[in-house]
């Protein structure tokens, strides 16, 4: 095991439901801690850049919609294994076919509206990390100094 980071983002939908506190109380249940964190509004420009592997796909536009239609709050955690324990608290991109006690099954409005993003792999942590946030604003506690 190893700790790593990993780019969070609570999307649109689940900063208007209200529930920030509680996705982070879970992810703070499975050893993850923000180190960075910040209340976006994306510009279509950032949201298509960010999701610019999804650019031939036919959601993509809908998807850039949705993400600049309002605040998120952008987050690099850390961890032991933090790129996989987060896609597991996340859940499946579609929320009927997330697992119990997932975020997704528990406040995803559809496969659109999942409340939450993760990066899929730490290769695209490092990419989608530095996207968002300088290395500046990244912050190492003394208990994660091996990180
Ligand atoms: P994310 O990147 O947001 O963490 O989600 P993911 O890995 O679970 O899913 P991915 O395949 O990367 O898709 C990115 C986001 O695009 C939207 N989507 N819509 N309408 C659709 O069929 C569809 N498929 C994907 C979702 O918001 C998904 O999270
Ligand atoms: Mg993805």
């Amino acid at each position: 095991m190893a700790i790593e980071r990993t780019l969070s983002i609570i999307k649109p939908d689940g900063v208007e439901k209200g529930v920030i506190g509680q996705i982070i109380s879970r992810l703070g249940t499975v050893g993850l801690k923000p180190i960075a964190m910040r209340l976006a509004h994306l510009s279509r420009r950032e949201a298509e850049g960010f999701y610019a592997v999804h650019k031939a796909r036919p959601f993509f536009n809908d998807l850039v919609t949705f993400m600049t239609s309002g605040p998120v709050v952008l987050m690099v955690l850390e961890g032991e294994n933090a790129v996989a324990a987060n896609r597991e608290v996340m859940g499946a991109t579609d929320p009927k076919k997330a697992a119990a006690g997932t975020i997704r099954k528990d406040f995803a409005t559809d496969i659109e509206k999942n409340t939450v993003h993760g990066s899929d792999s730490l290769e695209n942590a490092k990419i989608e990390i530095a996207y968002y946030f300088p290395e500046t604003a990244i912050h190492t506690y003394a208990w994660a100094k091996k990180a």
